[in-house]
């Protein structure tokens, strides 16, 4: 039966996306995730030098990635990412740190249950991550180092045409930061060339929408905070 969100508008497209933290095992037929990335491949780019590239994990090399992940998380930790992403907790400023704030009670406190001193679970449910969501595909999002700066806007262009281009195929997604704190595993897993940098994960497949995670919505600043019409 195709999902309500098949063949919708851009701006049906933008109402319709959240991210999504729990998945359905409902699997993703190969020639879908192609027209997915043909899609988002049509994402404007600096001079169109196109500088993105995709490694799509399903199956067994979805579970070896996700294995190495937490051997090296139990051994070693987390790592820095291959580009400074964000600040360390305790160097956010504000507006950003009371937002940060309060997504991170919404997600932990209202949604999963779990108290800000359960650090315990909170890293139990965080290593979900690493598992894609139980997303049936997992994408890594990669980018040429050279010409940096406009390389890293062409890359969330393509992030971006990615995850709206999945909700009017009917399928969802979350973006996944999370993979940067592993990126010598993904570069050794995956194979991952030393002129290129991790962007991020992309957890892809069906919202199991009884899930609780599945459902969490953020809320936006208005349009007259976040413009200057001169
Ligand atoms: C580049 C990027 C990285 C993200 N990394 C993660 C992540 O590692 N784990 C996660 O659960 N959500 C991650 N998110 C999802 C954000 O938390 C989410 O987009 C934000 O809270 C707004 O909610 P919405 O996507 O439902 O609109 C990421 C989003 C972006 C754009």
């Amino acid at each position: 039966m195709p999902s309500p969100s098949e063949g919708c508008t851009v701006e049906e497209a933008l109402l319709g996306r959240h991210s999504v933290r729990a998945f359905l095992p409902r699997p993703v037929p190969r020639d879908q995730v192609e027209r997915l990335l043909g899609l988002a491949a049509r994402s404007a780019s600096n001079s169109n030098i196109q500088p993105w590239h995709v490694h799509v994990l399903t199956g067994a090399s979805k579970k070896r990635l996700s294995a190495a992940i937490l051997e090296a998380l139990v051994a070693e930790g987390r790592g820095e990412g291959d580009y400074p992403y964000q600040p360390a907790p305790d160097s956010w400023l504000e507006p950003f740190k009371t937002r940060r704030r309060t997504f991170g009670e919404k997600l932990y406190g209202e949604t999963l249950g779990i108290p800000a001193t359960d650090t315990e679970s909170r890293e139990l449910y965080r290593r979900r991550n690493y598992d894609f969501f139980g997303a049936p595909v997992g994408l890594i999002l990669t980018v040429s180092r050279h010409p940096q700066h406009s390389a890293l806007i062409d890359a969330g262009l393509f992030l971006q045409a990615l995850m709206l281009a999945a909700r009017s195929l009917g399928l969802d997604t979350c973006a996944q930061a999370s993979f940067l704190d592993f990126s010598p595993v993904l570069r050794r897993e995956l194979d991952i060339p030393d002129d290129h940098m991790v962007i991020c994960g992309v957890a892809l497949g069906h919202a199991d929408t009884t899930h609780p995670l599945s459902r969490q919505l953020t809320s936006r600043e208005p349009v007259e905070s976040l413009a200057t019409f001169h």
